[in-house]
């Protein structure tokens, strides 16, 4: 079997509690795109861990894999497994693969990102300045470090030469010392090629032989660069057709896309926010939800939810399961809202426009139902779900046309209800 974990909004939906959960009964669990820019959290019990780069079974003690679609810090990777190192958690060859043919983020990079975010003056777009856009640039531009190359010194050499000859109008009042970073480079490459492998024949093997592998999606399906709120966006396709690309695994029968939904909304960064709210209720989610970027600490904007996006990433993805998170953080509220239409100009739209110029003029149309106004924190059974919470969950099923079949409570692996018990029959 195979699942595919993906966000529907603009991330941070709880996509790594949800990976956490699954990877009990994976073999592989793989990242497929991003980079560090991702900030995954996952509590288990008294402890929490935050994941950027590594997928997040690797709590779970499950073979992990990185596939080729991510952008790879080195440096970023090797600060994740030094602090996993400290709770306990070991990684080596035995449990962590690396496409051979990934490329690089390499302080030129975060350098540029830093950089052009200035130069966009006030459009600017608040990336996580992990250097991620400019890594893309290269890799696309046919100019980027993969992996593979470290272990040739003097082609390293000269692709960095060539690199930041190629970026040298731009950083060339910056103190980058080149000579360092290739030698630091150099000291790292036999421990980063013990991680490189073909992985993209590894996944292949390990689907013919139907092994349980769960793809780890990073960022949501409204910051992908071709289907997002453009150019509000990362980078990379985020949406669920990266998997082939971005690892290399062919398409099979038995596989589950999981879209990953908070129970209302919410973003890091500029762009549209069509459902965004400025008075108290969205101080309150906020403060509720614990809304604080994992990655850059920013405080996150909230709003209702919204169906008209949600529908939208359904059909991008090809989702198959809604895992409806963050239901807790509603608890208190005595109405909640749901946007079932934008109205831009007096015309209706049932799905978010393209054109940049029509963002800022979305009306959302709202449908109001009543909350439950009691606690869910820690419900893992559907049947002790209050009523009304129950009525949210049925509502959103009818607008988004699929079904829940998951429904999280709470940050902890156990705060997690299989709403009919048969997602994880494998
Ligand atoms: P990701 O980027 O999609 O993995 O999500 P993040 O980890 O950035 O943000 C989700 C946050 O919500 C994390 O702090 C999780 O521990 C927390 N979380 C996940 N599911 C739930 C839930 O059902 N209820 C509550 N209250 N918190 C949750
Ligand atoms: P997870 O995996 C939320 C946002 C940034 C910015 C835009 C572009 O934790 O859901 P980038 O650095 O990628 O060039 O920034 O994308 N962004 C995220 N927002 N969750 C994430 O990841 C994000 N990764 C990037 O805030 O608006
Ligand atoms: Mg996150």
């Amino acid at each position: 079997m195979f699942y595919t974990i993906v966000g529907t909004q603009w991330g941070d939906e709880g996509k790594g509690k949800i990976v956490d959960w699954i990877s009990s009964k994976a073999d592989l669990i793989v990242r497929y795109q991003g980079g560090n820019n991702a900030g995954h959290t996952i509590k288990v019990e008294d402890k929490v861990y935050k994941l950027n780069l590594l997928p997040s079974g690797i709590i779970n003690n499950k073979k992990c894999a990185i596939g080729n679609g991510v952008v790879l810090d080195p440096w970023a990777l090797i600060n994740e497994i030094d602090n996993l190192k400290k709770y306990g958690i070991n990684i080596g060859n035995d449990n962590l693969y690396i496409a051979d043919n990934i490329c690089l983020i390499l302080p030129v990079h975060k350098l540029l990102d830093e950089l052009n975010e200035k130069e966009r003056g006030i459009n600017t777009l608040g990336t996580t300045k992990k250097g991620i856009g400019p890594a893309y640039e290269d890799k696309v531009g046919r100019r980027a470090i993969r992996i593979c190359d470290l272990k040739y010194p003097s082609l390293l050499k000269q692709k960095i030469d060539n690199l930041h000859n190629y970026h040298r109008e731009k950083i060339s009042n910056y103190n980058l010392s080149l000579n360092d970073y290739y030698k630091d480079l150099l000291s790292m490459a036999d421990y980063l090629n013990s991680f490189s492998v073909p992985l993209w024949k590894i996944i292949n093997e390990m689907g013919k032989n139907n092994d349980t592998i769960v793809f780890e999606g990073a960022q949501g399906s409204m910051l992908d660069i071709d289907f997002g709120t453009y150019p509000y966006v990362t980078s990379s396709n985020t949406i669920s057709g990266q998997v082939f690309s971005g690892t290399g695994f062919s398409y099979r029968n038995n596989h589950k896309i999981l879209g990953i939904t908070k129970a209302y909304t919410t973003r890091v960064g500029s762009g549209p926010f069509p459902t965004e709210l400025h008075d108290n209720i969205g101080i309150y989610l906020g403060e509720k939800g614990q809304e604080f970027g994992t990655v850059t600490k920013r405080k996150r904007r909230c709003g209702w939810f919204d169906a008209i996006l949600l529908r939208q990433s359904i059909m991008l993805n090809g989702i198959t399961d809604i895992v409806l998170t963050k239901l807790d953080v509603l608890d208190e509220l005595s109405e909640i809202k749901i946007c079932v239409g934008y109205e831009i100009d007096g015309k209706k739209y049932d799905y978010l426009p393209n054109e940049e110029f029509l963002y800022d003029k979305i009306q959302p149309i709202y449908k109001s139902i009543n909350g439950w106004q009691t606690t869910t924190a820690g419900i893992n059974k559907f049947r002790d779900l209050p009523e009304k919470a129950i009525n949210y969950i049925r509502i959103l099923e009818e607008l988004l046309e699929i079904k829940i079949s998951i429904v999280s409570t709470g940050p902890d692996r156990k705060e997690t209800i299989d709403v009919n018990g048969t997602l994880l029959n494998i």
